[in-house]
């Protein structure tokens, strides 16, 4: 199985706020998006593709290792992954689909995901139980109802997808979609979606205090960087 990987790194990142895109902002000074890409290539991946804002696009190439194809990404994820899409090596026969802002994805998660695909799964998405009570509200705040926690999974990157299903999936895409995720792409075409067990260290970086708590899991003892 050759497999790709497109890596969704074109968002600017408002709720993070900080004065660089998102995916450009150092952990531990390096890059989100060179930790996202190492463990794609860690985990197994042949070749990597980032969608990047077409504004910063000398920033990233400069930032990320040589042999890694850097494309202009969308307004949406959804027309930035469509984007890498159609820069994905003709070859490759698994996509798998990354957001650059899960810089601490363990190698195994990619590897698990790949097994899943080369098993014969069209599509396949990490995911963690729901832990909180989890309740329904209405317009006033007021709790109408509890959800029945056991059959809820909370959905990570990466996402793995046969390429011609991902491919199919995308070209009967209306131009204009806006999904939050790969699998609800593919879902949309009726595609079953397979899961795998993810992993706390795929959690997204979305606002500051994600950020802090990923340096801490850095300095944390059992962590593969600790000596930083
Ligand atoms: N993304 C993208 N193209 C876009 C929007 C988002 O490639 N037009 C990517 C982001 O770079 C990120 C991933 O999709 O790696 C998940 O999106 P999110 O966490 O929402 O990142 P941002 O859109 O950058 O952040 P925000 O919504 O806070 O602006
Ligand atoms: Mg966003």
């Amino acid at each position: 199985m050759h497999a790709a990987a497109i890596v969704a790194a074109a968002g600017s990142g408002s709720r993070l706020g900080a004065d660089l895109p998102k995916a450009l902002v150092p952990l531990a000074g390096r890059p989100l998006v060179c930790r996202a890409v190492d463990a794609l290539l860690d985990g197994g991946v042949a070749e990597v593709v980032v969608v990047v804002p077409a504004a910063q696009r000398a920033q990233f190439e400069a930032a990320l290792p040589t042999g890694v194809v850097v494309v202009d990404g969308g307004a949406t994820r959804t027309a930035s992954v469509r984007a890498g899409l159609a820069a994905v090596d003709p070859a490759a026969t698994a996509v798998l689909v990354h957001d650059a802002a899960r810089p601490l994805t363990p190698a195994a998660v990619v590897v698990r995901v790949l097994e899943a695909i080369a098993a014969g799964a069209p599509a396949v998405v990490p995911v963690l139980p729901v832990v909180d009570t989890t309740v329904l509200v209405d317009d006033d705040g007021l709790v109408t109802d509890a959800v029945p926690r056991a059959p809820l999974r909370r959905v990570q990157t990466p996402q793995g997808f046969d390429r011609t299903t991902l491919e199919a999936a995308y070209a009967g895409l209306d131009a204009d979609a806006d999904l939050t995720d790969d699998a609800a792409v593919v879902r949309r075409a009726g595609v079953p979606v397979a899961t795998v067990a993810g992993d706390e260290l795929c959690a997204k970086v979305t606002v500051a205090h994600d950020l802090v708590l990923a340096e801490l899991v850095l300095r944390s003892d059992d962590s593969p960087e600790a000596s930083w």
